[in-house]
């Protein structure tokens, strides 16, 4: 049995976490790995339901979604988290907490982020009615030394979830594979 790991992605909302973590699931499941994906917004739902967008209720969340992680990477999950997670300090204490850790940086220009805005909610930031949001009205503090940082404008995510595969296999997280379903390697 191959040992488990977190996956952490992390950037701005619309930045393109989700579906490279349903990329990464896919592409791991397809290798024989158990595999679990948190997604911000679906942790929110049960797990953080309650919980706003301070930040202290952020950390809160992000502090569980981390214990899940590091509980599933010691029984030979890989863990992937989706979730915005903006605070420096708090992903490093994850970090700390889980060891096997892969911070991924999902990097997107707030722009590019504001043009795509696919839930709609940017708008409803940009006008103030939706407050604290993250880019616009609330921080987000890039890592500053990511395992890995793909850039969404700039290349298909099929291209950024092969490259962290690749890392992955680089690093001796994962087998190297020559065949896979990722489009671009
Ligand atoms: S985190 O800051 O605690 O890591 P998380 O990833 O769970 O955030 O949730 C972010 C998602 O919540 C966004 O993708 C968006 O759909 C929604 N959301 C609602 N309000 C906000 C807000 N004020 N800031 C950021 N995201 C928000």
């Amino acid at each position: 049995m191959a040992e488990g790991f977190t996956i952490w992605l992390t950037g701005l909302s619309g930045a393109g976490k989700s579906t490279i973590a349903a990329l990464l699931e896919r592409e791991l499941r397809e290798r024989g790995r158990r595999v679990e994906v948190l997604d911000g917004d679906v942790v929110r739902t049960h797990l953080s339901k309650g919980l706003g967008f301070s930040r202290e209720d952020r950390d809160t969340n992000i502090l569980r979604i981390g214990w899940v992680c590091e509980v599933l990477s010691r029984n030979d999950v890989i863990a992937i988290s989706a979730a915005i997670s903006p605070y420096r300090e708090t992903r490093d204490q994850v970090r700390a907490r889980v060891g096997r850790f892969v911070e991924v940086y999902v990097n997107c220009s707030l722009d590019t982020c504001i043009d795509r805005d696919v839930k709609g909610l940017y708008k409803r930031a940009l006008t103030g009615e939706l407050p604290s949001f993250t880019g616009v009205s609330d921080p987000y503090e890039p890592p500053l030394a990511p395992e890995i940082e793909v850039r969404t404008e700039l290349e298909p995510v099929e291209a950024s979830a092969a490259r962290i595969v690749a890392y992955l296999e680089a690093n001796g997280f994962l087998q190297a594979r020559e065949d896979t379903i990722l489009a671009t390697r």
